[in-house]
């Protein structure tokens, strides 16, 4: 079994599926990035803030020394920190983001959030001695410039944007040279963001679904909030197609031309997670699955982050 490719306007191919590793604690990442490998995966989505990619490198130059995966047919995003948003702190974050993942470029980097924090600091959270975080006001178009001056050194092939709302993304899309060709955003049956993709689809931009299963284990969760593994639907939906409610969820979105990046940490889910490409949901089933929409974001960074100019979720899309 093999994951679909989604097309991007840069002209490379992007599997529509690839493993998430956020949470997936060092220790825990190389085993799911190498079990992942194996299984077939050919994307797999980083981030500085995760603090794991220095674990993700060897693996990455393993599994090409054992001729498990060729490079040319391994699709690695990674993201640019918010405390690196200014055009050289940004570039020397692509530089230490290739080391750790011991690559010579990267095939997607996005600007992780519109928000940008204090610059002077290695930590990644820098907060005052009171808790709040401690901002930069370095505006999100500086970024940009740096990821297209990466894509001219052959550093990055393809750029996008991830946490921006529509507003933010049009900025960008009037002063860029190179269009971003990915956004990756929260989405999932709870929130399937259609004017979002009503508005990345018009411009030509590819949608990555992060925490596709609606993360059952989000720390951003509140008691009582919905869960696709128990919801009945997904349940019924399940039985029907002899699979579960994790592959029903998935399915769904590989449906709608969403890419996902479920993480996990565990074979037995690594496999699972993947196993979705042998049957179909039929119109019923995704009428069914659209009708669960609740518009209800999980990750939402308000507390953290809503003081800060650029915080982007006040907007409706
Ligand atoms: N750009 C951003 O700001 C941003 C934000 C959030 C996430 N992301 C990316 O998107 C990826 C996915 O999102 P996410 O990690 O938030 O959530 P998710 O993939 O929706 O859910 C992950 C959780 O579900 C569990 N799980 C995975 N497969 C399962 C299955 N088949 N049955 C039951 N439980 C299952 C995992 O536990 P086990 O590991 O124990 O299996 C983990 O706790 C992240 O890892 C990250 O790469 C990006």
């Amino acid at each position: 079994m093999s994951s679909p490719f989604i097309k991007l306007s840069s002209g490379f191919k992007m599997p529509q599926f690839g493993l998430g590793t956020w949470l997936a604690k060092p220790g825990e990442v190389a085993n799911a990035v190498e079990i992942a490998l194996k299984v077939g995966y050919q994307h797999i989505d980083c981030a500085v803030s995760y603090e794991n990619q220095h674990e993700i490198g060897p693996v990455f130059q393993k599994a090409f020394k054992d001729g498990v995966i060729k490079r040319e047919n391994l699709f690695v995003c990674s993201k640019v920190w918010n405390t690196r948003h200014s055009f050289d702190k940004a570039k020397l974050c692509v530089s230490e983001i290739l080391r750790d993942l011991q690559l010579d470029y990267l095939d997607l980097c996005l600007i992780h959030w519109p928000v940008g924090y204090d610059e002077e600091t290695n930590e990644i959270w820098p907060k005052h001695s009171d808790g709040r975080m401690r901002y930069s006001n370095v505006h999100y178009s500086e970024t940009w410039k740096a990821l297209e001056d990466c894509v001219e050194k052959g550093l990055v092939k393809s750029i996008g944007l991830s946490n921006f709302n529509h507003k933010q993304i049009e900025e960008i899309l009037g002063m860029a040279k190179i269009k971003p060709a990915v956004l990756q955003v929260e989405m999932h049956p709870y929130f399937q963001q259609k004017k979002m993709r009503d508005f990345c689809g018009k411009h030509g931009i590819a949608i990555t679904a992060y925490s596709p299963l609606a993360n059952p284990t989000m720390p951003f969760r509140k008691d009582g909030d919905p869960t696709i593994l128990t919801d009945s639907i997904f349940l019924r939906i399940a039985e029907k197609h002899g699979k579960s409610p994790a592959q029903v969820a998935l399915r769904w979105a590989i449906q709608e031309g969403i890419i996902v990046i479920p993480k996990s940490i565990s074979e037995k889910r690594i496999k699972e997670n993947f196993s979705i490409f042998d049957y179909e949901l039929d119109e019923k089933d995704m009428d069914e699955i659209r009708g669960v929409d609740r518009n209800w974001r999980i990750l939402n960074t308000v507390e953290r982050d809503g003081k800060h100019p650029f915080w982007g979720f006040g907007e409706e899309y």
